[in-house]
């Protein structure tokens, strides 16, 4: 057992962090909890890979930046790969960039397939992660990994010949984002990376006779965290454990969620300049002129139907299928609706072709834009989320903060953070439990009734507004799990 004289030291490893690197919400977390933990002392630090567009953000927000002399070196596939490594400094949190250009050549991060060529960029991060410490003078407590692509770290730190002797010098926590990604890959590809064959077994990797490397990281972390609570149950039953509910439910000892925040230095209507004007729950007034500046944008004439929002990926998770079927019914007579973002290419056309066919009611933007979606959010009356599963979600918490009343389905963080209002005076938006576009529309036809209620309205939306989803109680949480492995505690 060691004693917390120090600081814990902390390096995350992630393929997205923003600004720099941002697909998906994984980005949003690692802009803002190494920020959180590094207020609250601890010694947070990022590495992350230099994918194309890395650098350009860079320089562009001018953060400061030096090329460090020493250059890390990996031994993959049969062959030595180097890279520079950057250090650069993001609103105080010192990121580490690892800059391999033959490696990180994918403008998306995630490859289409996975193949051995593909998934080497995500082994050679991990290993440059164990190597880092010698390279930069620092050495991490513990090292924080999120998802399947940097999942290779505790996989390697267990069955790595080499690496494996490394073992006892750190923690490993884990975080998974999303169930639906696991980084499944031939077992061939396992040997040219130098892990021993034992690695390839039920107890380890081994998953339907392919290699499962998110598997394998579960089984070898220290600590394993869903970003919500409700998640790390949904994970444990055979709807939401994509075939890994038995393997989670056997470590639920070490299985906790800690639900996300928000980081309202970005996600306040009170302060936010891309708004064309500012408002907040006392003072409703600007909410009204970011609605004109939408209804404009869409090139709407505003009868004061009440408008309704998606900001998200068009994919399946999100729960396109029954969202598109219900706008169909409440078209034309009930709302307006606005759709903001890309994704699989038949939901893409369907936005499009409803575009089409309902020019004075619908407008959508395939693709993601910061300055509309902050308007849409501003600008529209509610949010509607009715995800198939969803691990956190963020839509919802900047919905309420913007008072755009979440429309969401009972699952994942959607459960943790939505309070029905029909059940409850404290309600913050309306929550539905089956996955169907009839649950779907029930829902929505209570929010439009609350919202012929200027008394109930307004009530609901002071709820929405005043709820608080900072960082401040889920980095308490991070720090108590840190210190309780730096203790030697097992998680509980
Ligand atoms: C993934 C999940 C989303 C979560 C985000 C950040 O994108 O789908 O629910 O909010 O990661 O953890």
């Amino acid at each position: 057992m060691s004693s917390l004289t120090s600081p814990v030291k902390v390096l995350h490893v992630s393929v997205e962090m923003a600004p720099l690197a941002k697909q998906g919400g994984l980005g949003d977390v690692l802009g803002a909890l190494p920020k959180s933990l590094r207020k609250r002392s601890v010694d947070a630090r990022v590495l992350l890979p230099v994918f194309p567009g890395v650098m350009e953000c860079v320089e562009r927000n001018k953060y400061p930046c030096s090329l460090l002399t020493e250059k890390i070196c990996v031994a993959l596939n049969w062959r030595v790969y180097s890279a520079n490594v950057y250090r650069v400094d993001v609103d105080g949190v010192p990121v580490y960039l690892l800059d391999q250009p033959e490696l990180f050549t994918n403008v998306n991060i995630y490859p289409m397939s996975l193949s051995r060529m593909s998934v080497m960029p995500f082994a050679f991060l991990s290993m440059a992660a164990l190597e880092l410490p010698g390279c930069i003078g620092w050495k991490p407590d513990i090292f924080h990994v999120h998802d399947w692509t940097a999942s290779i770290l505790p996989l390697i730190l267990r069955w790595h010949k080499h690496y494996r002797a490394l073992r006892s010098e750190y923690d490993v926590v884990f975080t998974i984002h999303n169930l639906a990604h696991q980084g499944i890959v031939d077992p061939s590809i396992l040997t040219s990376w130098g892990l021993t064959r034992d690695a390839f077994s039920i107890e380890g990797v081994e998953f339907y006779g392919q290699a499962n490397l998110l598997k394998g990281a579960a089984i070898s972390s220290d600590a394993i965290t869903t970003v919500s609570p409700h998640y790390s149950w949904d994970i444990q039953t055979p709807e939401g454990g994509f075939g890994l509910h038995g393997v989670f439910s056997n470590l639920k000892g070490k299985l906790s969620g800690i639900l996300n925040g928000i980081d309202y230095d970005v996600w306040s209507p009170k302060t936010d300049q891309l708004l064309p004007a500012r408002f907040s729950a006392s003072d409703m007034k600007g909410k009204e002129a970011c609605r004109k500046k939408l209804t404009e944008l869409c090139g709407w004439e505003d009868d004061g139907k009440p408008i309704l929002a998606f900001v998200g990926r068009l994919v399946q998770q999100k729960g396109i299928d029954i969202l598109f079927t219900a706008l169909d019914w409440l078209m034309v007579d009930n709302c307006r609706a606005i759709v903001i973002g890309s994704g699989l290419p038949q939901y893409e056309d369907w936005a499009t072709q409803f575009r089409r066919t309902y020019p004075d009611y619908f407008w959508c933007v395939t693709g993601f834009n910061e300055e509309i979606a902050h308007l849409a959010y501003a600008g529209s009356d509610m949010t509607v989320m009715p995800s198939l599963f969803e691990p956190c979600g963020l839509t919802q918490l900047i919905g309420m903060s913007y008072g755009s009343v979440p429309v969401v389905r009972c699952t994942g963080g959607l459960a943790d953070t939505v309070i029905d209002y029909d059940s409850s005076r404290d309600g913050t938006g309306f929550v539905f439990s089956d996955y169907s576009t009839d649950e779907l529309l029930k829902a929505i036809y209570r929010a439009l009734d609350a919202y012929n209620d200027k008394s109930r309205w307004s009530e609901l939306v002071r709820n929405a507004m005043s709820s608080d989803f900072s960082w401040n109680s889920s980095t308490s949480s991070y720090i108590d799990l840190y210190n309780g492995l730096k203790l030697g505690d097992l998680p509980s």
